[in-house]
């Protein structure tokens, strides 16, 4: 038996594998595009291991797909392939449409087409299972109940609208063709492997250079933190007992704001790699607002809890805590991932705020 995983050497996506691998023997068949956003470097440590086949492709690559699929034959498909990040969606919305829209549709296309001709009882045990995002409900009023499942799809942003867009054609695959198909819509993920675009690994690569740690408008935006490890074992739940056709919302009953985030990011910091030049709060600056930034997100988590008895085995305590430590221990990764294009990156965002 084999699982193929998209995206898998991404920030969750990799260390999805790494959990993976780390509890099964059953192989994983990991395709990714290594876009700015994918790291083999992450998976360094499965170097020789014959349970882990790194395919480099596109999951808009029909051909490639079709061939995948009937050479490994795998039992499931975990969906983890996307452009990730709200600013760059705002920049660039194209690519956004092009891999989770027209990507995932093609890849539902071609699963569609290898599990219709599975024999049972492998047809009826295949599970194509879609990684998604809390961004895709929109935003909360301050009093406003958490996010169920049921609440109304209202995309903000570019890069929600497609992940909403792709939430809809796993919903229809079921609907119309049967296809047997699992959605978690989780909430912001934090840990290891982080790119350094995203809020919580940029503002400690920023304060260990000594450089702007930049909130975006007044800070007191609020999201709810999830640590990766837990993400990964709640979407093994799923795939193991979800049931064909729910989704489920992973959230990990933690709603912070930007700023509660920064302050303890520096709180740790201080402790863990105090800067000779004092507390590193001063480094915090206010900045331009994300155009259309929205306000709260935050899961209702419950039923995932109900129906697998799923819960996050992290507080924000100790994730966080292991998070700040594993930036320090892994200065060569940082290192390396903040050479090249990166760098362009960080002047289109923030040059002009
Ligand atoms: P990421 O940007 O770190 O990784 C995405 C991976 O997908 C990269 O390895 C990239 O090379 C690969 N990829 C991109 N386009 C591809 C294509 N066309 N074909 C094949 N591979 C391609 O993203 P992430 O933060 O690890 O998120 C993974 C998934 O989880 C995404 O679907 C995202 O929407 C969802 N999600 C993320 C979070 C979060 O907080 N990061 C929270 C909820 C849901
Ligand atoms: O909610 C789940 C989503 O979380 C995922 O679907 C996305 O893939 C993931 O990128 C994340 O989206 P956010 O926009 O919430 O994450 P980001 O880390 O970009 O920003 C978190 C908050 O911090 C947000 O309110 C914007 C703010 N921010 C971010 C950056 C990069 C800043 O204030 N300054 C910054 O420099």
């Amino acid at each position: 038996m084999t699982i193929l995983v998209t995206g898998g050497a991404g920030f969750i996506g990799s260390n999805f594998v790494l959990d993976w691998l780390a509890q099964s023997d059953e192989p994983v068949l990991n395709l990714d595009a290594l876009t700015y956003a994918g790291n083999l470097q992450n998976l360094a440590s499965l170097k020789g291991d014959a349970r882990h086949i790194f395919v480099q492709g596109d999951i808009g690559d029909r051909a490639l797909l079709d061939r995948l699929l009937a050479g490994h034959r795998p039992r499931a498909v975990l969906h983890f392939a996307a452009e990730s990040h709200v600013d760059r969606s705002i920049h660039g919305p194209g690519a956004f449409i092009k891999t989770n829209v027209e990507g995932t549709f093609n890849l539902l296309e071609a699963v569609r087409g290898h599990w219709n001709a599975l024999p049972e009882p492998e047809k009826a045990a295949f599970r194509f299972h879609h990684v998604s995002t809390d961004e895709v409900y929109g935003s909360l009023a301050a009093d406003a109940p958490a996010f169920t499942e049921t609440h109304p799809y209202e995309p903000n942003s570019p890069y929600s609208a497609s992940k909403a867009a792709s939430d809809h054609l796993v919903r229809a695959w079921h609907h119309t063709y049967g296809l047997p198909v699992l959605t978690t819509n989780c909430s912001n993920n934090y840990g290891p492997y982080h790119f350094p675009e995203k809020l919580i690994p940029l503002m400690i690569v920023n304060a260990l250079a000594g450089k702007p740690l930049p909130i975006y408008g007044d800070g007191l935006q609020v999201r709810d933190w999830l640590y990766v490890g837990d993400h990964c074992s709640a979407i093994r739940e799923v795939l193991a007992r979800g049931r064909v056709g729910e989704t489920y919302n992973i959230g990990g009953w933690n709603e912070q704001t930007n700023r509660q985030i920064v302050h303890i990011v520096c709180a740790l910091l201080d402790e863990l790699r105090p800067g000779a030049d004092g507390p590193y709060t001063r480094l915090i600056t206010h900045v331009k607002d994300r155009p259309g930034h929205d306000r709260r997100y935050a899961i209702d988590a419950r039923k995932i809890e109900r129906e697998l008895g799923w819960r996050p085995a992290e507080t924000f305590e100790t994730g966080i805590r292991k998070t700040v430590q594993w930036y320090l221990a892994h200065g060569d990764w940082v290192a390396s991932v903040l050479s090249g294009g990166y760098r362009d990156w960080l002047a289109t965002n923030y040059t002009a705020r």
